[in-house]
Order: structure tokens, then sequence, then C-alpha cells
């Protein structure tokens, strides 16, 4: 494996751009592959078998073009399926969890909310995670259908995304929670509109820049790191229809210029409505 070879990172569709961003920021001279499987979103509604069938196309697809680390930049198929991308792949893999231990360092009225994909809440993962970290802390949890879709199609300031935030913040605020987890990488693109909606005294957390400095840190323990000293460079594949997926990845990484790939990776037959 080559050290100027790229990070790998993959999402259901355009979320894990928040976790992409934060490892640019972080490694800027690290060469990026992202792949959104926008046709297969959102996962947090499908089974974990097709889940898991989707992490393993493309985690093979990314590392067929060279990747030498995966990042799993979404919460759902982390939660599914990310001991068996350990075992069955030979490259690190960086997976990310809602950042629940965070929270319960943070609140101070001794209550949280996890705002996050159905899967993710009902997952073993999530469970074992409020069992270790939650033992005087009450967790209030909220699955948000609807939200994922919205960002998928770029309507990040919609009154949609306004009225069902408003609707999935309010069990939270009403058992006193201080402390939001936006636990679906997709949701930090909708952060300012939860932070105006829960108020100054809510601190929101997401995972964007904790798990950019776990790659980092895992990159340097396998030597790994690219020693190159210019701009990395970023491409971009979707499974997705390429006129509707372009636009909002431009928009979310504030280029209008950059292209996505459109490369299908097909072979699961599932109903996509
Ligand atoms: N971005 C995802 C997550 O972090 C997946 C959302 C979905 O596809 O339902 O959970």
């Amino acid at each position: 494996m080559e050290n100027s070879s790229p990070i790998g990172i993959f999402d259901s569709g355009v979320g894990g751009l928040s976790i992409a961003r934060e490892i640019r920021r972080l490694l800027p001279n690290e060469d990026l592959l992202y792949y959104a499987d926008s046709a297969y979103c959102p996962y947090g509604e499908k089974p974990p078998s097709i889940i898991k069938q989707r992490v393993f196309a493309l985690s093979d697809f990314l590392l067929s073009k060279g990747a030498k680390i995966l990042v799993v930049a979404c919460n759902t198929a982390s939660i599914v399926s990310l001991d068996e991308i350990r075992n069955k792949y030979d490259v690190p893999v960086v997976g990310v969890e809602p950042a629940v231990k965070p929270a319960v360092a943070a609140t101070k009225t001794g209550t949280i909310g996890v705002l996050a994909t159905g899967v993710t809440l009902s997952g073993d993962r999530f469970s074992s995670l409020v069992k270790r970290y939650c033992s005087k802390t009450d967790v209030v949890t909220q699955p948000c259908p609807g939200l994922v879709e919205l960002v998928e199609k770029g309507m990040i300031n919609s009154s949609r995304a306004e009225e069902l935030l408003r609707k999935y913040t309010r069990p939270l605020l009403e058992k006193n929670a201080d402390t939001v987890v936006l636990g679906c990488t997709h949701y930090p693109f909708l952060r300012e509109k939860i932070q105006a909606i829960v108020g100054p005294g809510v601190t929101v957390i997401d995972t964007g820049e904790p798990v950019a400095r776990q790659t980092a840190r895992v990159l340097d323990k396998h030597n790994l790191k690219s020693s190159r000293q210019c701009r990395g460079r970023e491409t971009f594949f979707t499974s997705g229809d390429i006129k509707t997926v372009e636009p909002v990845v431009q928009l979310l990484w504030d280029d209008e210029t950059l292209k996505v790939n459109y490369v299908p990776l097909g072979g699961i037959s599932i109903e996509t409505n």
C-alpha cells in the first residue's frame, strides 16, 4: 500500500460529506475518494442484510481504486456492519457512531437527546454505547424519517426541513435534554437550523471532527500518511441519478465546478422509491 494512495470514504448518500469535509480540512494533502450510494438511500429504512451487501460492494469498489483506508462515513452502515468490514478487509477501517460519550460529558441536566435513523437506534452497537456511558444519564432517542431525503435533494433550508426538525426535537426538549447528538452524518448539514430551533442553551454535537482526527491517527499508526506537499484531489462517485446528485454535492462541498462520476454498483434487486 502506497502512502500516496487515496482515502476511501462512503455513505448511503451525500451525508458522509460532513465527515469528508473535516478530513479534507485536517489532511489537506491526501487524495479523497467519496462514494454516495444515493440509488439505495436511505439505508435507515432498509434491512441490515441489504445494507451489508451495499457496504461490501462499495468497499470493494473503493479498494479497487486503490484506497489505503476505508472511512465508513455513515452511522447506520457502521452500526450494522463495522465488525464485518474490519474482518473482511486488510486495510484499516474507521467507522462512525453517535457521539454519546461527549454528550454525557457535556450535559448539565443529566438528559441527552440522540437524533438518528431507526436502524442506528435499534442496533446492538448503539445499545452497548448507551449501556457503557449512560448509567447516570437519561437518553431520549428520536428516529427522524424524511430528513435524509431532504438533504439528498439539497433542501436544507426548506420549510419542510424546519417542520420536521421542530417535530423531532420537541420530545427531546420536553424531557429537558440540554445536549443533542446528531447521530446521522446527513444531519450536520441541518445544524444551523437545529441550533436555531433548540436555542443557544442546548449543545449540538456531531462527529465530523473526531472522525477526521481518528482517521489521521490511524494513518499515522500504519505509516500511511501522504508525504506529498501539494493539495490532494477529491473524486466523487455515485450510484444515483447524476442530475440530482451532482448539484447537491456541489452545494454541500461548496464547489460548483466539481464533477460526480456515475458508477452503478448493482447486483442487488430492491425496490427504491
Ligand atoms: N448518513 C447516514 C447515517 O449516518 C445514513 C442515513 C440513511 O441512509 O438513512 O446514518
